[in-house]
């Protein structure tokens, strides 16, 4: 197993890409530490991964709230001891046109996809810090790379800004050990994409590489490999997994 007895917090595990992720670390021997703002969601989460509750657990945060993201942490190291690994997976979409798009919806996305991740990093970096050691995986979007039509500025500058964050934070925390790499996934059907219509959705997919659609599980399995051990010497970089749309 590749995450053998690591501490990973998933953000935004409760639904969509954040569950794969989390199911694929707890398959790979992880502790999970899942936060969501859906507190049921989440719970449900964590009990069909271990009922037990020695695994997984659940945490009700906002990540857009320093103070419930650094009482997150604590609760995280206060149950599993350490924390390993941080996937910044929470994120939401309000897309719109420029001309449409309200200075509230640009900055409501701005905080959650961006804000957000900021606030966990800035949280999590003393703890593995301490440790000498941690990797953190921050769930940008295909998006943030191509600005492709419909996805909205407020989504395409969130998703660019954290794959801003990545580099930054690869070089500032490379000397702890601290590993930050970024995942922009191709479009996946989930709760975030069904506000697309099917006309929008396909013409994402237009002049992909290979056949095959995109699952949340392809997600989980490329955070494996940037969470482990595999990507040892892998850091500050942009791993599209889109089946080959955007080849940069
Ligand atoms: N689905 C796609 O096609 C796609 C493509 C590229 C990138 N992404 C990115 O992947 C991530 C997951 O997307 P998804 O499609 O699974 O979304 P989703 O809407 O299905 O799930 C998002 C989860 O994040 C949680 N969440 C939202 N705001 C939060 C907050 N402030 N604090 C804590 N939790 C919060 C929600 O409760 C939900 O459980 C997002 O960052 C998204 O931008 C998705």
């Amino acid at each position: 197993m590749e995450l053998e007895n690591k501490v990973v917090i998933v953000t935004g595990a409760g639904l969509g890409l954040g569950q794969a992720i989390a199911k694929k670390v707890a398959t790979e021997g992880a502790f999970v530490a899942l936060w969501d703002m859906n507190q049921e969601s989440v719970q449900n989460v964590a009990t069909m991964l271990d009922p037990s509750g020695a695994k997984a657990a659940a945490y009700a945060v906002n990540v857009t709230n320093e103070a419930e993201v650094l009482y997150a942490v604590a609760q995280t190291v206060a149950k599993f001891g350490r924390i390993d690994v941080l996937v910044n997976n929470a994120g939401i979409s309000r897309h719109k046109l420029l001309e449409e798009m309200t200075l509230e919806l640009f900055e409501q996305v701005i905080k959650v996809n961006l804000t957000g991740p900021f606030l966990c990093c800035k949280a999590v970096a003393p703890v593995m810090k301490k440790q000498n050691f941690g990797k953190i995986v921050n769930i940008a979007s295909l998006g943030g790379r191509t600005g492709r039509p419909g996805v909205g500025v407020n989504y395409a500058a969130s998703k660019a800004g954290l794959i801003g964050i990545t580099k930054c934070l690869a070089k500032e925390l490379g000397p702890n050990n601290i590993y930050v790499n970024a995942i922009c996934p191709g479009p996946i059907l989930t709760d975030q994409t069904k506000q697309y219509t099917k006309e929008v959705f396909a013409s994402w997919n237009a002049g992909r590489a290979v056949p095959k659609d995109g699952y949340p599980e392809d997600i989980g399995d490329a955070v494996i490999f940037l969470a482990s051990s595999r990507s040892d010497w892998v850091t500050g970089v942009t791993l599209d997994v889109n089946g080959g749309i955007f080849i940069g």
